[in-house]
């Protein structure tokens, strides 16, 4: 039963990581007086400072909790890298119950399919969103972009306290949209990152650079090989959707520097088999060509161990 039914309040969300989405869904839960913790690996008290997209200044404490509080909470939210969320479940599988509510927050895709494997029974959704911050420290916030939120459900099982969840699901990162299929954001956002994550990186420039004419050839066969996978999955789409979506999103974070360029930058792993490598598995799935995503992969995973 829903710890929250069995106590009669409101529901409480645990946010796995303190990652920039992470502390940035904290930061609202915080605004928003939600009930929730912050679960970390070393369960370090941490007061943080946040200044928003307006430069106004906030410090408060992060609740923070060890993997069993887990247990305690009825909506766990997994804001942190792709390749993290198999092995985070694995290690909290015994503190998540059947009823508890499981959120996908990350870039790239591939992760469903084994999240469904590992919690067959749980409710799960699958969120993507355009806000844009970084952490100059690892107790500070920067927000430098208000975005918008896609929101879906993958499966439903629990029906218990849906509305309530969605609620308080749409009311973290607003303006936030429900989708019936979450897939079809998810592409969209997965041509974004495909297109700008890699580009940035390899060439070491902002965002914003990617809207110079010299990428544009890049850019749109990036978009036309993920494109003809979406035709085979079903999706009625042209190639100049993807395309536009990517310009617009170079344009509103043309003064950021990319996840991924970011990663390389810091030498650290990036999510590039999550990003275009899935693009990559994809298309082999349906014997497709794809060239230049899978040239990007080799490309960055090269700069991966060669920095
Ligand atoms: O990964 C990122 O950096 C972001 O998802 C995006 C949208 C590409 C903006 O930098």
């Amino acid at each position: 039963m829903p710890l929250s039914t069995k106590l009669n309040q409101p529901s409480k969300i645990a946010i796995i990581g303190n990652g920039v989405i992470g502390n940035l869904l904290a930061f609202r839960c915080h605004q928003l007086s939600y009930n929730y913790v912050v679960v970390t690996r070393d369960n370090q008290k941490i007061e943080l400072d946040v200044s928003d997209i307006d430069n106004r200044q906030y410090r408060f404490h992060l609740p923070v909790g060890s993997l069993n509080s887990v247990a305690e909470s009825d909506i766990i939210i997994i804001p942190i890298k792709a390749y993290q969320v198999a092995d985070f479940i694995e290690q909290a599988h015994s503190y998540i119950k059947p009823w508890q509510t499981i959120v996908l927050l990350h870039n790239g895709m591939g992760t469903i399919e084994r999240v469904r494997q590992q919690l067959p029974h749980n409710n799960l959704l699958a969120a993507t969103t355009t806000y844009g911050a970084f952490k100059p420290q690892v107790d500070q916030l920067a927000i430098k972009g208000c975005g918008e939120t896609q929101l879906g459900w993958i499966q439903c099982n629990v029906a218990d306290h849906k509305v309530e969840i969605q609620n308080m699901l749409s009311a973290l990162l607003p303006p936030s949209h429900w989708h019936t299929d979450i897939l079809f954001p998810l592409w969209i956002k997965l041509a974004i990152n495909a297109a700008i994550n890699p580009l940035s990186a390899l060439y070491k420039v902002k965002n914003g650079e990617l809207a110079q004419a010299k990428y544009q050839i890049q850019i749109a066969a990036i978009c036309d090989e993920i494109t003809l996978i979406m035709q085979h999955l079903g999706f009625e789409l042209e190639s100049d959707r993807l395309i536009n979506a990517v310009k617009q999103v170079i344009q509103q974070t043309r003064d950021n520097y990319s996840s991924m360029n970011r990663d390389l930058q810091a030498k650290r792993k990036t999510e590039i088999n999550f990003i275009n490598g899935y693009i990559v598995e994809q298309a082999a799935r349906f014997n497709l060509p794809c060239p230049v995503n899978l040239a990007l992969c080799r490309e960055i995973r090269q700069r991966e161990v060669s920095t």
